[in-house]
């Protein structure tokens, strides 16, 4: 916003704020000449007062500009408003507006709302009544859903506790209280962890595994504690079965690429399903294209579920390993893996997992489920970015090679030739992300003393309510509908971008992610290029929910049922 509209917005503000007699022909004047100048809109050439209209107009102007080569495609500044249809340009006026004025409009009206003169009315008829909401902690759940009852009465998880943990909860977006519902893109991370960090950095900064001095045994063994932690949480046998990595896309290219190099020949068979993540689909594509293989793709419903009779027709002799995801980062479909590892297990075929989804469920245990390689983010757990984990058996760790060669990872050198170190580390060649990765083993800490089961209780409950409420509005299309779905929930809304509900939710403080999810083939299914996700966590509330959907009742083509 620039100072004009600045300084516009803040009068208007001081003028409605003294409670004076105000005409509609001075509010309209500060308005008309705020959405022009939002629109990027000469005043004197906007003869309509509808905003609809206007909107059109800046949408056309922009166009234009954009022909004449004065504006470029990926610049939306005034003009847009960062939207793209002129309903949603609507939409944003009004949530600036809000914001500007301290008032609210009703969900019910917006649509009642058509021109600039409306505005003025609807303002000066409500001035009293419009007064912020905030959220507070006392929000904490009670919801009415019969099997959510006794969990959430519970108040299980000290709700406020846990938000107070969490420093960046207690911030504001635009004025508005932050709520962040793009957990399944990225988690936030408790005091304890980015203590935990600071501390290494301030007191024990060294290179791991390299010198012999104080700092750098007391790192290692901080480093090598982290490694036992991550073991015993998953239920791996030994410590060396756990490679420290970037994060879950790493951890998969080092088995496509070590497997591909050893296991695959040309006419060979991979497996993976339609509902991948780019990460668990392209290094395999790339292994196929190498190597003069072929791809094998497990089809899921529209439910969301996998359609196992198709998997156990697709595995054969020629199936090398299949590789699929947990849990869906679109769908939330929690996929039935230990029963897809048993299937392939009975033809001797390794399965991978990719459990960037579902680690911080706590419902990983590699000895039950026998997978042969699993991989996994940190900062979907609540630890910082940049690390993650390589889970694999001893018997096929020991047959691949390496995907990074380098310091740290060789036992002896000559100008020809290498041996490498044995596991874990010939697969940690060069400088660990140690910070990260002691930030890792305090967020596991954080997690298992606050208690998975009691995570995921509450969790499920939050789920269930966004479900029920996103249900009771009519225009939302939900995308798949799983039998077990885990921490996230996508939809749609015909005719408006996902793009722009997410930018409208971000005016309102809120952040849910929008596009196609690093997912492409799953969009795909349901004919789509992007969808809205909503992905809470466990310091989520009942309240924010209720904000959201306040929020997304505004839309255009949505209503209560
Ligand atoms: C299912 C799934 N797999 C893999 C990844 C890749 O994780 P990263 O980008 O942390 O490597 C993600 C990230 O969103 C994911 O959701």
């Amino acid at each position: 916003m620039d100072n004009k509209e600045k300084n516009n917005l803040s009068h208007l503000k001081e003028l409605l704020s003294e409670h004076k007699v105000l005409y509609e022909k001075e509010v309209y004047k500060y308005l008309k000449s705020f959405i022009c100048n939002r629109f990027g809109l000469e005043e004197s050439s906007c003869e309509t007062d509808d905003i609809l209209e206007l909107a059109e107009l800046s949408i056309a102007k922009r166009e234009q500009l954009i022909d004449e080569g004065k504006l470029s495609e990926d610049e939306a500044p005034n003009l847009c408003s960062g939207a793209s249809t002129a309903l949603s340009k609507k939409i944003l006026f009004l949530i600036t507006l809000e914001k500007n004025l301290n008032i609210e409009f009703l969900p019910e009206d917006i649509p009642y709302i058509r021109t600039i003169k409306d505005i003025c009315q609807y303002i000066l008829g409500r001035q009293q009544q419009f007064i912020k909401k905030s959220i507070t902690s006392d929000d904490v759940l009670l919801f009415d859903l019969p099997n959510n009852k006794a969990v959430l009465k519970e108040n299980l998880l000290n709700l406020d506790k846990i938000r107070s943990d969490f420093p960046i909860l207690k911030r504001t977006i635009y004025g508005k209280p932050f709520i962040y519902l793009d957990n399944a893109a990225t988690t936030q991370l408790p005091f304890t962890v980015i203590q935990a960090v600071y501390e290494f950095y301030q007191n024990y900064n060294a290179n791991v595994h390299r010198s012999l001095h104080f700092l750098n045994r007391k790192t290692t063994a901080l480093l090598e504690e982290t490694r036992e932690k991550i073991q015993k949480f998953i239920n791996a046998l030994y410590p060396f079965e756990i490679i420290f990595t970037k994060g879950a896309t790493e951890s998969i290219n080092i088995v496509a690429h070590g497997f591909g190099e050893v296991f695959i020949k040309p006419g060979d068979e991979i497996v993976v399903s339609e509902m991948e993540h780019h990460s668990n689909l392209i290094p395999w594509q790339e292994v196929c294209k190498r190597k003069k293989a072929y791809l094998k793709i497990i089809p899921f419903d529209d439910n969301g579920d996998l359609v196992l009779d198709v998997y156990e027709n697709i595995l054969s002799e020629k199936t090398k390993i299949v590789a699929i995801t947990h849990v869906s980062n679109v769908l939330g479909t929690l996929n039935p893996i230990k029963k897809i590892i048993e299937l392939a297990h009975k033809k001797n075929i390794p399965v991978l997992i990719d459990a960037a989804q579902s680690i911080r469920h706590g419902i990983v245990d590699v000895d039950d489920l026998d997978c042969d390689f699993l991989c996994f983010s940190g900062h979907k757990m609540m630890s910082p970015s940049g690390v993650g984990v390589l889970y694999g058996k001893k018997k096929w760790l020991d047959k691949i090679p390496p995907l990074s060669y380098g310091g740290g990872m060789i036992e002896t050198v000559t100008v020809y030739d290498a041996k490498f170190k044995k596991l874990p580390y010939k697969f940690e060649g060069g400088t660990y992300n140690t910070g990260g990765i002691i930030g890792l083993g305090a967020a596991l800490k954080y997690l298992e003393d606050i208690g998975f089961e009691k995570i995921r209780q509450y969790e499920r409950a939050l789920i269930y309510y966004l479900e029920e409420k996103l249900s009771s509005i009519m225009g939302i299309k939900f995308i798949g509908s799983p039998r077990e779905r885990m921490g996230v929930v996508s939809f749609i809304v015909e005719n408006i971008p996902s793009d722009d509900i997410a930018i409208i939710l971000d005016e309102m403080g809120i952040a849910v992610r929008s596009g196609h999810h690093c997912a492409l083939p799953l969009l795909k299914h349901y004919n789509l290029n992007s969808c809205v996700r909503i992905s809470p966590a466990f310091y989520n509330t009942k309240k924010e929910i209720d904000t959201l959907i306040e929020v997304l009742l505004r839309l255009p083509n949505i209503a209560k049922k």
